[in-house]
């Protein structure tokens, strides 16, 4: 019988297969509302056990160690929770669906019964990396071509190049995680080594060469079908120590990470009623813009890593919520941009780690979460490292983000491809400066002094309402996508390129009337400024592109408090500049003279 807990929201316990990170991060969610939890893992000192005394809420309860591939552990698992769930894919699954049969309506820890999420059902089909792409491939979502090769031979693998070509990728059914299981076969004589490493059943998939970005959607589903969605993220390539993962999607625009969203939920929906829990869809991004989806996990992600401190619900308690039929969470950002370092160490890297990890704690921003993994003895590692810990970073702009990554990687870590090289638009833009031509450089320039002085990330492009109407119109699709908050437009003459990307954006446009060889600017000024109804723009005076560059900035402080800041500093100091001169007037008299002052 159960121990009842004064004023909890649930009193069934939760059992989760596997102990290792995501089972950690799982249980802090778990003791924020005193949700029991228990765990099945071989280590007694796993990652998830360390932080859960499930005893002192229970007396009746502790974690088993033990083995999720093992029957008799699973049971005794079963025994103690009401609900079970997993933290890692390769359980055994034949063994649930015993368990579900044996304790349909009696066992468990309250004795009525337990129940599996995400099903064995569901499960089965995530382990099995051909039968994920055969259920993707029938939902009509894309995917890379692959053919199934039953018995694998040298020869079944030269059929399967005259199909899908070379190189080709040789890819294991099951057990496949962390980049084991994939062999890329450049050279059909290479077959035999491939068939060896990979040593069991598998199937041939077409290599896919213009990926350009690795995309991921984190969605949560309950028992009732309703899906939330973290959104699509960014899983940049890996450096040296990890792999970062950037939230919210920018490549691409928002196109692509509407298309990524909902070919994610029709995923997670095809694998059925019992899809329930949190589960991982990732994708991969080709040069045009086309998606195809690469793999399913069912279980939390480390591409969401960053909800705890990014989300209003992190992936965690999203996933107890919907195990349990609580109410969902909303999966919203909290903050404008998010980024996650997924920390790997191997014993040579682990010094180095170590320093990226206090120099996270020193900065703006950053959370660390380190895992506590123990070394085990014998047991092989990934030629990658372990995954010891994860740091997010949350800020106001993508920039401040980039900015907090790079203090924490360091230059010592200068050639990390995950420290972006400066160019000179920066990447990501806050503000985008944009003019007719480049005749309106010279009118531009004091705004891209005032931005830069305030430290605003921008980029300047030549974009013409005229001659390149079709650019102009992909610019303000995408603008805002970006990551991009105000637009500046300089134009002359009948100087439509404020309007127009007034009325292709809805972001705050800033135009510029600029001096043209005759009637001196007063043409665009008056074009600028009497936008029709509906469509406004901010107008500043004829070439006073400081004044664009500063109401930029102001615009940016009211979501972003440094600006905010800044401008007041501004302000004051002007103020003070204003009253010294009218002090110098005083005392030198109208006779003061303007190359007098300082
Ligand atoms: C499963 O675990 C039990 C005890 O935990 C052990 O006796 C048994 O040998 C294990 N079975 C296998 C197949 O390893
Ligand atoms: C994108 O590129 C791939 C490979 O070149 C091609 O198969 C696919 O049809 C293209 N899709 C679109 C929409 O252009
Ligand atoms: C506009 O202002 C810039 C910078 O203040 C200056 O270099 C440029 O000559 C001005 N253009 C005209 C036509 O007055
Ligand atoms: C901005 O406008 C003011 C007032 O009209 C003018 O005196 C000043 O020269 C202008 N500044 C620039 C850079 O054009």
């Amino acid at each position: 019988m159960a121990d009842r807990v004064v004023g909890s929201v649930e009193d069934r316990v939760v059992g989760v297969l596997g102990g290792g990170q995501y089972g950690r991060l799982l249980s802090e969610a778990a003791s924020r509302l005193a949700i029991p939890l228990v765990v099945l893992d071989p280590s007694p000192a796993s990652p998830a056990k360390q932080i859960s005394a499930v005893s002192a809420l229970h007396p009746s309860l502790a974690h088993v160690d033990g083995s999720y591939s093992n029957e008799s552990d699973i049971d005794a698992l079963a025994k103690r929770a009401d609900i079970l769930t997993v933290e890692i894919e390769h359980v055994n699954v034949q063994a649930l669906f015993q368990l579900r049969d044996r304790y349909r309506t009696t066992g468990g820890h309250l004795g009525k019964g337990i129940e599996i999420f995400p099903s064995p059902e569901s499960l089965e089909v995530v382990q099995d990396k051909l039968l994920q792409k055969k259920l993707l491939s029938t939902s009509n979502i894309p995917v890379a071509d692959f053919i199934d090769l039953p018995t694998p031979t040298s020869e079944s693998v030269a059929q399967a190049a005259k199909t899908l070509g070379l190189p080709l990728l040789l890819k294991a059914r099951r057990q496949a995680y962390d980049g084991r299981g994939n062999f890329l076969l450049r050279d059909l004589t290479d077959a035999p080594r491939g068939l060896r490493t990979l040593n069991g059943p598998i199937y041939a998939e077409r290599y896919v060469p213009d990926v350009t970005h690795e995309v991921v959607v984190v969605l949560v589903r309950n028992v009732k079908g309703e899906v939330e969605s973290y959104g699509a993220v960014e899983n940049v390539k890996s450096g040296k120590i990890g792999h970062l993962v950037r939230a919210p999607l920018r490549q691409g625009g928002k196109d692509v990470a509407n298309l990524a969203q909902s070919l994610a939920e029709k995923a997670i929906n095809s694998l059925g009623d019992g899809a329930v829990g949190v589960f991982g869809v990732e994708f991969f991004l080709r040069a045009n813009g086309t998606l195809l989806a690469h793999e399913i996990a069912s279980r939390p992600h480390s591409s969401a890593h960053h909800t705890i401190e990014a989300s209003e619900t992190s992936q965690y308690e999203n996933h107890l919520r919907a195990i349990l039929s609580l109410p969902l969470g909303s999966t919203e950002l909290k903050v404008p941009s998010a980024a996650t370092l997924n920390l790997r160490a191997t014993p040579e890297s682990a010094e180095e780690v170590r320093s990226v990890v206090r120099r996270a704690l020193a900065t703006k921003g950053a959370t660390v979460h380190l895992y506590g993994k123990k070394e085990t003895p014998g047991k092989a590692d990934s030629p990658k490292g372990r995954k010891v810990g994860h740091i997010t970073v949350v800020g106001p702009s993508d920039a401040d983000v980039n900015d907090r990554i790079h203090q924490i990687l360091n230059s010592a870590f200068s050639d990390d491809p995950l420290i972006p090289k400066p160019p000179k638009s920066h990447p990501l833009p806050l503000v985008s400066v944009l003019m007719g031509s480049d005749s309106d450089l010279p009118s531009v320039r004091d705004a891209a002094r005032i931005l830069d002085q305030f430290k605003v990330p921008f980029e300047i492009h030549i974009v013409s309402a005229h001659r390149t109407p079709t650019l102009m119109v992909q610019f303000c699709k995408e603008a805002a996508s970006r990551g991009v908050r105000v637009i500046i437009a300089a134009a002359g003459g009948a100087a439509h390129l404020p309007g127009m990307v007034a009325s292709e954006s809805s972001l705050p446009i800033v135009g510029i009337p600029v001096k043209g060889p005759t009637l001196d600017g007063v043409d665009s000024l008056h074009s600028i400024v009497q936008m029709p109804r509906g469509v406004p723009v901010a107008t500043v005076g004829i070439n006073n592109s400081t004044n664009a560059g500063l109401l930029a900035v102001r615009i940016l402080g009211t979501t972003i408090p440094k600006y905010a800041v800044a401008i007041e500093e501004y302000r004051v100091n002007m103020e003070r500049v204003v009253l010294e001169k009218g002090k110098k007037l005083d005392e030198a008299g109208w006779t003061w003279k303007l190359e007098d002052k300082q």
